[in-house]
């Protein structure tokens, strides 16, 4: 057959069928059809997963009921544009014939056990699905049974959304001792702290990926330094950095086994003690008071008008020194000072006002 005629029929069989007809199992008539399950799982799945957050939390989700009790989460933008997350977690792990499959429609592992919590039902084997629709990519770097488990899930943001402010830490109060969330966007911070609130246990890490790094590495020496040895002989993944002998070993391991990518810059940085390791989200609430009342200051000092930070006492002595420098101009003109110059703060400038008389007024 010809080029052209084998296009033409082509043309002429996806006319006839139409892809809307591959979505549909049943046309009910009057406008109603009844979708084929795929078609009906692919949006159930859009609208199951509507921004970062939900993903950030489906995967936190998963990490408690396979068994973590540490999480980790790294968090960055690109170009004010990508997001990447990437989750780490010390739990059971996934087994490799199942690295793929996971991400499919209705696969799960908690056909005994679901699990129902604050956000509903938990086993229905669709967030992965769900969170593969809508990310531009999602992957599991490392997986081993016994070892944790490294997702990596990138997005753009201009198609799935996430709150614009992903900075401001949540309004704690408490209530008959219990920290309470009361205000705040529903940023990734609060998504994690609120979890973290729910499930107390756990020690959850959140910063962005050169932190986390700081952080493992951190904890391992930590560990290594400690008494009890039985901490630093688990395999989980996430130890795999106290093995890194060198900046540019440890760069490789947190990209290639954790999903992290860290310039070997600041894995250097990292090695010699120059990046803070992060606190457990947790104890972060009770770091609240004493983190905000600097930053509040430097706000504060900002915002407030510049001639208005000049005290009083400062405005008096250069009215002083304005009344002793003008007499002698003053006398000039057979003049003298009707009252002490007035030296009055505005929002950018200092106004002096100078009341003269003439000489034995
Ligand atoms: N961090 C993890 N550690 C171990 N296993 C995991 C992890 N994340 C996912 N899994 C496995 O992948 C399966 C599919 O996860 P997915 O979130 O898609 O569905 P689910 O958790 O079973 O149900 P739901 O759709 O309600 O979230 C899980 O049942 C679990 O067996
Ligand atoms: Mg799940």
């Amino acid at each position: 057959m010809s080029e052209t005629k084998n296009s033409s029929l082509l043309n002429f069989v996806a006319n006839l069928t139409g892809e809307q007809y591959l979505k549909i199992e049943e046309d009910l008539g009057q406008g109603f059809v009844r979708l084929n399950t795929s078609e009906a799982e692919r949006r159930q799945a859009k609208h199951d997963i509507q921004s970062m957050e939900d993903i950030v939390l489906e995967m936190m989700r998963n990490s408690r009921d396979a068994g973590a009790s540490r999480i980790f989460i790294a968090s960055t933008k690109e170009d004010n544009l990508i997001r990447k997350v990437s989750i780490i977690d010390d739990a059971w792990g996934i087994p490799a014939e199942l690295h793929e499959l996971i991400f499919e429609p209705r696969v799960t592992s908690k056909l005994e056990n679901v699990i129902t919590d604050r956000y509903g039902i938990h086993g229905r084997g669709m967030a992965l699905f769900s969170i593969k629709q809508v990310a531009d990519d999602v992957e599991l770097v490392f997986s081993t049974p016994g070892r944790g488990s490294v997702f990596r899930v990138q997005t753009s943001t201009g198609l799935l959304t996430e709150r614009k402010d992903q900075s401001t830490y949540p309004t704690i109060k408490y209530r008959k001792g219990e920290p309470i969330i009361i205000r705040g966007p529903h940023n990734i911070i609060r998504t994690v702290l609120e979890f973290n609130l729910d499930h107390q246990d756990l020690e959850i890490y959140l910063g962005s990926p050169s932190e986390i790094l700081a952080t493992m590495y951190y904890l391992c020496a930590q560990d290594k330094n400690s008494d009890d040895g039985s901490k630093s002989q688990d395999y989980k993944i996430w130890r795999s950095v106290s093995q890194a002998k060198s900046a540019a070993i440890l760069a490789d391991v947190a990209e290639r086994r954790l999903g992290l990518k860290v310039s070997v810059r600041n894995t250097q940085r990292i090695m010699s003690g120059r990046v803070d390791p992060l606190k457990p989200m947790l104890d972060t609430l009770s770091n609240q008071k004493e983190r905000k009342e600097p930053e509040r200051k430097v706000d504060l000092l900002r915002s407030e008008p510049l001639a208005r930070r000049i005290s009083q006492e400062d405005l008096r002595q250069l009215s002083g020194i304005i009344s002793d420098s003008f007499r002698a101009i003053a006398d000039k003109y057979f003049m003298e000072l009707s009252e002490t110059p007035e030296v009055k703060a505005e929002k950018d400038c200092l106004k002096v006002t100078i009341k003269v008389q003439s000489k034995g007024n």
